[in-house]
């Protein structure tokens, strides 16, 4: 028996398997599974009220899972699936409350990994899935990271090397005019932009926003992404940042803290005070996108208890970058 079809069958019988997309891990289950899909939120420690996304691997599925299917939503589908973006559609009975948090809407994703698609068809069944980590956590971008926050939880983990991407998808409400994006992701606003002519942006996403505001998306709510030590961002012109960040690793060391630098591979000779760990080329966004949760997990495994991170420009991959970034900081972030 394949391996495939050895998870597909976990999953058809009601267990939890953990496998690789192109933006993050996913813990997947039967989603028309009310049980199954209950071990998912246990598993994670994920509060009920956060809704998961479907997964499918043939976009005729939409019709199973949506009650209404906007045409818009139809040339969004064909420009970007399979790819890591997640559609919010009005749901169709068939889609159990559990899934949705009792929304009326579900969020509909056809990733483009071929172990994801795999197994998603060897189920013949729609994957409910959220990413692989403990909630709270830094999402999982590699086998490694799923078995530090999920081993023992789940029946299956299948490995896939690397995301790609290495943030979750974007997901775009489809129910309103302009499409709205509730959480940005591997599709730009740019690209979605130059397709349909306009887009809105949840308000909630603009970094000023306060707490306060009810974001749409309920994950977006929540703490997330965090490493265990205290992150700050530091935002500005770059060679203001580096001062400012120099500045703050002297005090926090006078301080007795061990500090840590998040920067580049264009500023990571200019920290010598501190732990320096480089997300990755600032010429190159998509490469920090790639491998920022897995810096952030990196730093989990030194003695870090402080890190200071550079900003990015918050245009294409950026706007998802500094998302992730702000909310793992706690909006802790100085601007210089
Ligand atoms: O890339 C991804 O999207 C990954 C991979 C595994 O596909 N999945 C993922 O799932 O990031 P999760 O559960 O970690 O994040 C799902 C996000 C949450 O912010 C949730 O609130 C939002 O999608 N969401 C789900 N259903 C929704 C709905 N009906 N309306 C609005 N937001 C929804
Ligand atoms: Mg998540």
């Amino acid at each position: 028996m394949s391996k495939i079809r050895f998870a597909a069958d976990v999953i058809r019988n009601g267990g939890l398997v953990a496998f690789p997309t192109e933006t993050v891990y996913g813990l997947g289950a039967n989603a028309f599974d009310e049980t199954a899909v209950k071990r998912i939120f246990e598993a994670k420690g994920r509060p009920s009220d956060n809704p998961l996304i479907v997964h499918i691997a043939d976009k005729d599925k939409v019709r199973e899972l949506a009650a209404v299917i906007p045409p818009v939503s139809v040339m969004l589908m064909d420009a970007f699936w399979p790819g890591p973006l997640t559609l919010v559609m009005h749901k169709s009975p068939a889609v159990p409350p559990v899934i949705t948090a009792g929304l009326d809407t579900v969020a509909i994703r056809m990733p483009v990994h071929p172990i994801a698609l795999a197994l998603i068809k060897a189920c013949g069944l729609p994957v409910a899935a959220p990413s692989a980590n403990i909630s709270g956590r830094p999402s999982t971008t590699r086998a490694e990271h799923v078995i530090e926050d999920l081993f023992g939880k789940v029946n299956v983990i299948i490995d896939g090397g690397s995301a790609d991407v290495g943030l979750e998808s974007t997901v775009l409400d489809v129910t309103v005019n302009p499409p709205m994006i509730l959480r940005p992701g591997g599709v730009t606003a740019e690209q979605l932009e130059s397709l349909l002519g306009g887009i809105a942006v949840d308000p909630v996403l603009s970094i000023e926003s306060t707490e306060s505001t009810v974001p749409k998306s309920p994950g977006t709510k929540y703490t997330h992404y965090s490493p265990k030590a205290k992150l700050i961002v530091v935002e500005g012109d770059l060679e203001r940042v580096a001062c400012e960040i120099n500045r703050l690793i002297e005090v926090n060391i006078l301080k007795g803290l061990n500090v840590g630098v998040l920067a580049t591979d264009q500023t990571k000779h200019l920290y010598p005070g501190a732990k320096v760990i480089s997300a990755g080329d600032r010429l190159n966004p998509e490469t920090i996108a790639s491998n920022l949760f897995n810096a952030l997990r990196e730093f989990d495994r030194t003695d870090v208890q402080l890190i200071l991170a550079e900003a990015v420009d918050d245009s294409g991959v950026g706007f998802a970058i500094m998302n992730r970034l702000s909310k793992a900081a706690g909006y802790n972030i100085v601007r210089v």
